[in-house]
C-alpha cells in the first residue's frame, strides 16, 4: 500500500523556489505542468506529453527499488505555482549512487539559472547522505541540456539507443562523481533530512 506524505512537505528552500515531494494527490497539477512542457516532450520523443504522464513519473520504479527511495519533487514559485519538477532515485544502480530521472522547468523559467541553483541543492542533499555519485541520460536532440549537464560537472560516460513512443533515439550517460563532504549547510539540508527521517530513511540505515 502507497504510504500518503504530507502534501506541505518542504523538502527544500531557495530563494523564490520551494520544492515539495510530489504523490498521487498532485498527479493533476503535475500533468498540467507537463502539458505547458509540452516543448520538451516533442523534442525528446517527437510527440507531446502523454495523458498518464504524470501518473507514469510518480508510479515508475527501478526493478528492485522501492517508493521510499524515488523522490519526486515538485519546485513552486513563491505564490506557490508548480514551475519545475525533479526526479531523483537513491542507491540506484548501486548503493551510495543516485539516477536524476528528470529536471524539468517550464519553458518561460529556463536560462535564468534556477537549474544551475536546483542542482546544487540536491547535489548537496545527495553528498549529505553519503552519495559518492549522481547518472543521468540525456538525449542526443537535446544538446543544451548536454551543455547543462557539463556545467554541473557531469562527463560523457557512453551512449545508447532506445526506443521512445515507437522512435529510436540516441541517448548519452553522464556521471558526476563527488567528493565526500563534511557537515551540511543551509536550510535545505536539514528540512530534506528531516522529511527523509519522517519517511522512514532511518530505519532503513
Ligand atoms: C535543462 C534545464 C533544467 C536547465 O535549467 P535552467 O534553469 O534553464 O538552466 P540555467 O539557467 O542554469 O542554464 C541555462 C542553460 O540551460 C540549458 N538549457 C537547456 N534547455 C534550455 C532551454 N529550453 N532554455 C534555456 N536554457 C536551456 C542550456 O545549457 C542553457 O545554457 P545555454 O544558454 O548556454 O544553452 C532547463 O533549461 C529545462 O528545464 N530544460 C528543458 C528540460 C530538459 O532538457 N531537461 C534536462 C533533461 S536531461
Amino acid at each position: 500500500m502507497s504510504r500518503l506524505r504530507d502534501p506541505s512537505e518542504h523538502v527544500f528552500e531557495l530563494t523564490g523556489c520551494f520544492g515539495i515531494r510530489l504523490d498521487e494527490r498532485r498527479e493533476g497539477d503535475l500533468q498540467a505542468f507537463y502539458d505547458r512542457c509540452r516543448d520538451y516532450f516533442e523534442l525528446v520523443t517527437g510527440q507531446p506529453p502523454s495523458p498518464t504522464e504524470a501518473a507514469d513519473l510518480l508510479a515508475a520504479l527501478p526493478k528492485g527499488k522501492t517508493r521510499d527511495d524515488k523522490f519526486v519533487i515538485g519546485l513552486f514559485d513563491a505564490p506557490g505555482h508548480l514551475v519545475g519538477v525533479l526526479d531523483v532515485i537513491r542507491d540506484f544502480p548501486k548503493p551510495r549512487e543516485w539516477y536524476l530521472g528528470l529536471l524539468l522547468f517550464e519553458p518561460t523559467l529556463r536560462g535564468q539559472k534556477l537549474g544551475d541553483r536546483v542542482y546544487h541543492r540536491l547535489e548537496e542533499w545527495v553528498a549529505a547522505q553519503g552519495g559518492s555519485a549522481v547518472h543521468l541520460i540525456v538525449e542526443e536532440v537535446n544538446p543544451r541540456a548536454l551543455r547543462f549537464w557539463q556545467r554541473m560537472g557531469f562527463e560523457v560516460r557512453g551512449m545508447g539507443k532506445r526506443t521512445l513512443r515507437g522512435t529510436e533515439s540516441v541517448f548519452i550517460r553522464m556521471t558526476r562523481e563527488l567528493a565526500p563532504r563534511p557537515e551540511p549547510t543551509g536550510t535545505f539540508i536539514p528540512s530534506w533530512l528531516s522529511a527523509w527521517l519522517k519517511g522512514g530513511g532511518a530505519a532503513r540505515g
